[in-house]
């Protein structure tokens, strides 16, 4: 499937992106392991967070629905999960492989856990270095899926000292110092999402997090929890960038998460001279939520400042279209987390601009940006989701069709994204 999508637009009206994608996957895992059955809504009918569901399904636990963002999962207890008759297959989603596969070390049976062509050039080295001190025994392909955990250790609690900022590896060590005798601990390099920790609490863990120092002892138990889950702020941005830049916009986004450990595109964007106005905040199952309302702006390019980095990984795809729209130069650095992501979001994006006519300079760790007239033209996703969501969006300011190839993968995240943006005004079509 392919996006053509005309020049120009403007957005209007209110929408209501899916659910949050990371909140979505922990929804499963913990509940899975919880004691009773956990209700959430807003769940994320994409196929990353329906890989989460059919892996708990293959390991014996009961999960109805998803259906209109509704899932109710009969918790099988700590020690409740059955071995896997299959290889469990990840698809797209480096959420589920790297935080499933803390659990699944503490396990008492053997499991292989796979996925497609994108999942499978990703690094898996972060989680098992520290399960492999934990006492797991993890092989993989050089470091790489597919990834076959040993069952029946008993795992020790560490203390992880991470080398990277990664709420995936943070979650991981997290996830299998549940099972491990002690407690276990980890401090991160800069605050990254702490939903699994939130989540946690609300399944009655208890979480500590003291002096930056995140830890708990192992051998609880989880009770099953009745969940909101917010529209993803990751979804979110591509209507935040599309009605900044396309002139005449007014749009506001329903229910969005606005956890301080996500929002850094609201900051950038603002920073860059954003019209956002954040409207009836308000905490939803420990989680704050808010309503945006967008309007047209212009906007400036700026040097992003560093610490916001974790906090907008997975938006620079649509932050550079953001980028290519301002005047003068966007500077980003000290992002080499983002050539481990879907793709090497740094040089998809800088091929698609490039081809679009927008000038740009890669560097290691990030890229520079300046600002100027888009042309039409044809562009590749390299089986990235975010990748086909932000070249789609600068149509909008783009001075001839923009061909987006490749775009099946948008459904990993956002389900449904084309209706709902030609709905808001998009000259989106999908073609077969
Ligand atoms: C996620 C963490 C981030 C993010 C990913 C979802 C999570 O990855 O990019 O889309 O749900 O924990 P890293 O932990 O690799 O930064």
């Amino acid at each position: 499937m392919r996006f053509l999508v005309e020049p120009g637009g403007s957005l209007t009206g209110s929408v209501r992106v899916p659910g949050d994608k990371s909140m979505s996957h922990r929804t499963v895992m913990l509940g899975a392991l919880a004691e009773g059955t956990t209700v959430a809504t807003g769940f994320l009918e994409g196929q990353d967070a329906l890989c989460t569901v059919q892996a708990f399904r293959g390991m014996g636990v009961t999960i109805r629905g998803p259906e209109q963002g509704k899932i109710e999962i009969d918790g099988v207890g700590m020690h409740g999960l059955k071995p896997p008759v299959d290889v469990l297959d990840m698809g797209n989603s480096g959420t589920s492989i790297r935080l499933l596969s803390g659990l699944l070390a503490a396990q008492s049976f053997d499991s292989t856990m796979t996925g497609d062509v994108s999942l499978q050039k990703r690094p898996m080295g972060r989680v098992t270095t520290p399960l492999a001190a934990m006492g797991a025994v993890i092989d993989s392909d050089e470091g790489r899926p597919p990834l076959h955990i040993k069952g029946g250790k008993s795992l020790r609690s560490i203390h992880y000292d991470m080398p990277v900022a990664s709420a995936q590896v943070k979650s991981c060590v997290l996830l299998a110092g549940l099972f491990a005798e002690g407690r276990t601990s980890v401090t991160e390099p800069a605050p990254t999402r702490d939903h699994t920790e939130r989540m946690l609490r609300g399944f009655g863990y208890d979480v500590e997090c003291e002096n930056e120092v995140i830890s708990l002892q192992g051998g609880g138990a989880l009770k099953a929890a009745t969940l909101d889950i917010p529209a993803d702020i990751s979804s979110a941005a591509f209507f935040l960038v599309a009605a900044s830049i396309a002139e005449g916009s007014d749009l506001t986004l329903e229910h969005v998460g606005m956890n301080p450990t996500r929002s850094g595109v609201i900051t950038i964007l603002t920073l860059m001279g954003a019209d956002i106005e954040v409207l009836n905040e308000r905490e939803v199952g420990g989680e704050p939520v808010a309503d945006l309302r967008v309007r047209s702006a212009s906007l400036t390019g700026i040097e992003i400042p560093q610490d916001l980095v974790p906090l907008a990984i997975d938006e620079f795809p649509i932050l550079f279209i953001a980028a290519a729209c301002a005047a003068g130069t966007t500077t980003l650095s000290g992002a080499e987390e983002l050539r481990v992501k879907e793709s090497d979001r740094i040089a998809s994006m800088a091929e698609g601009l490039t081809r679009l006519g927008v000038q740009n300079e890669v560097r290691s760790d990030g890229i520079v940006i300046t600002g100027g007239q888009m042309t039409g033209g044809e562009v590749n996703t390299f089986h990235d989701h975010r990748i086909a969501m932000s070249f789609s969006i600068a149509a909008l300011r783009a001075n001839g069709p923009i061909q987006v190839n490749d775009c099946d993968h948008v459904a990993t995240s956002f389900p449904g994204f084309a209706a709902l943006a030609q709905g808001a005004g998009l000259r989106i079509s999908e073609v077969f």
